[in-house]
């Protein structure tokens, strides 16, 4: 069976005998020559996303810009690559701003989102220009005002609105409704321009700003949200009595996650909706520019700010199989990379497709529950939390009138959000190397040293073949900060 009918793996995952290969280079190779757990990332799958999501934006709407969303990578060799790209870059913090300076992007170049921004972060977005702060209430907006007329100069703001539109996979990443904490809603919007109005000098309202979510499925969501632009910024222009220059339409692009092959046994019966995306990003992408350029002011420019479909599929990681255990009918693995390096996987229960990558040649006939090395048992790679109260729930509804199998089977897709098994090789054993792919969006940053465990090595297999060091392994010593070791003994 070849690997591809196995995994329906994208192209650049190849097999190199019993290995599996990143843009041709053995993984098995590099996991012995660096280590365990290790982050692989491709340098050409970056330039790739780079280049085809910039196509798509710019041909749909030829004053369309990408501010990459850096919070779902902002390693400093990323996002230099995408600037020689030429991407701009969306940040949510001082911290973020400062890695986007430190890699060469120009204030211009930069818009600033975030719900609690501090007055030393708008002191530093202000004293530097950067195309926008994307403002996310009215009390927010009176900070800027104040921060601005102090140091006796403009900021450049644009407006987040709530839009109303439930864009995002899981509810944790939807932020387009007043049910979320994004954005402000119509009667806060008012206060807004009011307070913008009363401060022309220190004010400069250039744009309006939305975000409906990440890992947005549905195309119409994103059209909506391009209608309800139209209106709004219509609206908003008129009560400021010019047009606004720059229209920001979000990112939540989605990605596919899932690369079953036809037939796997495991999680036959889950429903993978959340985890597959129907197009490419890029061409999703592209529509909606269309739209906008359709529908929005000709005049204005266009931003995005994808995040995800620019880096998820770039990047891997690779953990060692560390123990194997038989749990009643069910074979159990023991990974050395668990919720300390994807937070997501616990937090939202987010789906990463996994092969053995090590035994590329054996069929994934053998079903095992997977989990991680840390101490609680919600680190795992199946929905601990879902299955219990499934299992509770299913009890109660048990004889209940009315409740149909089609009723259930639809309630269990709700409750429970990841396959309960993953199909790997029944040979699987301890030493073996499982590499958890599309790990290379909101994984480095998010990574934690709970239970002692030093946060991952990351390597990008460069667009010349040259392996760079994203980022290395903590030592041992970086477990304790420089106060924390005046308590070690000896
Ligand atoms: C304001 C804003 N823009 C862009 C993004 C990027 O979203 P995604 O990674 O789904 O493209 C986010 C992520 O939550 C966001 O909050």
């Amino acid at each position: 069976m070849s690997l591809h009918a196995q995994h329906a793996l994208p192209p650049f995952l190849t097999a190199d005998g019993a290995d599996l290969a990143l843009d041709g280079h053995n993984l098995a190779g590099l996991a012995r020559e660096h280590g365990t757990p290790l982050f692989v990332f491709s340098g050409r799958r970056l330039e790739h996303n780079a280049r085809s999501m910039l196509a798509a934006a710019k041909g749909g709407h030829p004053r369309a810009r990408i501010f990459f969303a850096s919070k779902a990578c902002s390693n400093l060799h990323v996002i230099k690559l995408f600037r020689r790209e030429g991407l701009n870059i969306e940040v949510n913090s001082g911290g973020e701003m400062w890695k986007a300076l430190s890699a060469g992007y120009r204030p211009d170049e930069i818009v600033f989102n975030g719900v609690a921004k501090s007055v030393p972060e708008i002191e530093q977005a202000v004293s530097l220009g950067i195309q926008a702060i994307n403002v996310d209430s009215a009390f927010e907006l009176s900070r800027i005002a104040e921060v601005a007329t102090r140091l006796r100069t403009t900021a450049r703001v644009s407006l987040r609105v709530v839009p109303g539109i439930g864009g995002g996979a899981t509810a944790g990443i939807q932020t387009g409704s007043e049910k979320s904490k994004f954005g402000m809603g119509q009667a806060e919007l008012r206060d807004a321009l009011e307070i913008a109005r009363a401060h022309p000098t220190a004010i400069d309202v250039a744009g309006m700003h939305l975000h409906i979510g990440s890992q947005v499925l549905d195309l119409p969501d994103f059209l909506d949200s391009v209608s309800f632009t139209a209106r709004q910024a219509q609206e908003i222009a008129a009560s400021l009595g010019r047009p606004l220059r720059h229209l920001n339409l979000g990112g939540g692009y989605p990605i596919n996650y899932v690369h079953r092959r036809s037939g796997a046994n495991a999680g036959r019966d889950f429903d993978y909706t959340a985890y597959s995306a129907a197009e490419p990003a890029a061409d999703m992408l592209e529509k909606v520019a269309a739209a906008a350029s359709k529908a929005l002011d000709r005049q204005a420019e266009i931003f995005f700010e994808p995040g995800r479909a620019m880096v998820a599929d770039c990047g891997l990681l690779l953990s060692c199989v560390e123990n194997k255990k038989q749990r009643g009918p069910m074979p159990w693995l023991y990974l050395d990379a668990g919720y300390n390096l994807l937070i997501d996987a616990a937090a939202v229960r987010w789906y990463y497709h996994m092969v053995n990558a090590s035994r590329m040649d054996a069929a994934p006939d053998g079903e095992f529950r997977v989990v991680g090395p840390l101490c609680d048992s919600a680190d795992c790679f199946f929905d601990v939390e879902g299955e219990y109260l499934w299992a509770d729930l299913q009890a109660k509804l048990n004889g209940v009138a009315g409740v149909t199998p089609e009723l259930l089977a639809e309630l269990k897709a709700k409750v429970v959000r990841l396959p309960a098994t993953r199909s790997l090789p029944a040979s699987t054993r301890p030493g073996d190397l499982v590499a958890l792919l599309d790990t290379g969006a909101y994984s480095l940053e998010e990574m934690f040293q709970y239970c002692g465990r030093q946060r991952a090595k990351a390597v990008m297999i460069g667009t010349d073949d040259a392996l760079v060091t994203l980022r290395e392994r903590d030592r041992v010593e970086d477990l304790v900060d420089a106060a924390e070791r005046m308590a070690a003994v000896g």
